[in-house]
């Protein structure tokens, strides 16, 4: 699959329910409403979606949401996507979880293919952790991480910078990573949805982020990619791989390969934009192959970048959508 400006795409993000356990304050507002549960597709109708793209030349598929591991039956699912990886179909099988549930899911994940994680986490500290999440146990989570680990399962943790909040985690972060044989990767804070909070007030460029890490360690770029937007360093002497996601600061949409399947059966061309085609309802009066037609469609509307520092500046409309609608 290419799009109107020769991007390779092959990397689809399914954000299999806009539901979480958790209320990042980044991502949601306090009293955040979720989607009614019959305008969701199936899980059913996620695979067979799925299986279809596989079929026009997707070969990582990674699950988000939300929180993916608080939808039932996502057992199914994996296990069903997991036989892609297993037949060669399909390069990676992988999910973006806040770690929750891991420890429940973590060998039913290793069993069906699945060898990579990204698991969210701000803050090692617990009162930081639960101001942020507002509530939830970071002990959970760490648990949650040894599982996924002795599973065999690689994990990457992602940690949102936000300014006045979470600078001074970031050592301990990297030094605990480094001891586990976790990466870690850092993400700048992106304009989604009205969370009540100022989004301009808490962005801090990726660079300002890492500096007290700097002072300690040196960073070093390498040439390592993973199927995201992220540009990897090694932190010396760690031996610490840190990736560094820069929407705002040093923008990576040149090289995006990917598309988002929503929970309500939308493909979302962009994370930052709202140009998308609408399979649901196509695909239950015309049966799946809809999918082949709008797929050609969607890959015309993909822009050619996200506008976030318009949106951030003030000088383009804040996305309504919220970042777990899209899945990250
Ligand atoms: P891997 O590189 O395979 O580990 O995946 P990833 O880093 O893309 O996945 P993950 O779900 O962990 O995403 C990390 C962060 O990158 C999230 O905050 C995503 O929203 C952000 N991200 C991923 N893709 C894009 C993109 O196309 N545009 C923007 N602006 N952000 C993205
Ligand atoms: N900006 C940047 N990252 C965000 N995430 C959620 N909301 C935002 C936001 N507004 C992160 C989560 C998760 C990943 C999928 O996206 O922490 O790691
Ligand atoms: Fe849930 Fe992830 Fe959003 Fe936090 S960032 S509220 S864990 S979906």
């Amino acid at each position: 699959m290419q799009d109107g400006f020769g991007r390779k795409i092959d990397y689809l993000r399914i954000s299999v329910t806009d539901r979480c356990n958790f209320r990042c304050q980044y991502c949601m507002s306090e009293n955040m409403t979720f989607m009614p549960k019959n305008q969701l597709l199936t899980l059913e109708e996620i695979t067979l979606i799925a299986e279809r793209f596989i079929g026009h030349g997707v070969k990582k598929i990674r699950l988000t949401g939300g929180e993916p591991l608080v939808r039932r039956d996502m057992s199914d699912v994996i296990q069903r996507l997991g036989r892609k990886v297993k037949s060669g179909e399909l390069e990676e099988l992988t999910l973006t979880t806040n770690g929750s549930l891991l420890e429940d899911y973590a060998d039913h994940l290793a069993l069906h293919h699945v060898r990579r994680i990204n698991v969210s986490m701000d803050s090692l500290d617990p009162i930081k952790f639960k101001e942020i999440t507002r509530g939830a146990d970071v002990h959970k989570v760490l648990a949650g991480i040894t599982a996924a680990k002795n599973a065999g399962i690689k994990v990457k943790i992602n940690m949102v910078a936000l300014r006045d909040f979470n600078e001074h985690c970031l050592l301990p972060m990297a030094e605990y990573c480094a001891a586990e044989n976790h990466d870690l990767t850092i993400i700048e804070t992106m304009p989604l949805g009205d969370v009540g909070a100022d989004r301009k007030l808490e962005h801090i460029p990726a660079e300002e982020f890492i500096a007290p890490l700097a002072e300690k360690y040196s960073i070093e770029p390498t040439s390592f990619k993973s199927a995201g937007p992220a540009r990897y360093f090694n932190v010396k002497p760690l031996a610490l791989r840190m990736g560094l996601i820069t929407p705002l600061s040093q923008n990576f949409c040149d090289n995006c390969n990917r598309l988002r399947l929503t929970t309500d059966g939308k493909i979302f061309m962009c994370l930052g934009h709202n140009a998308h085609v609408d399979l649901r309802a196509a695909v239950r009066d015309e049966g799946i192959e809809a999918v082949d037609r709008l797929l050609q469609k969607a890959l015309k509307l993909k822009p050619l970048r996200h506008e976030f520092n318009a949106q951030l500046d003030g000088s383009a409309k804040i996305l309504e959508r919220h970042m777990n609608v899209t899945g990250g």
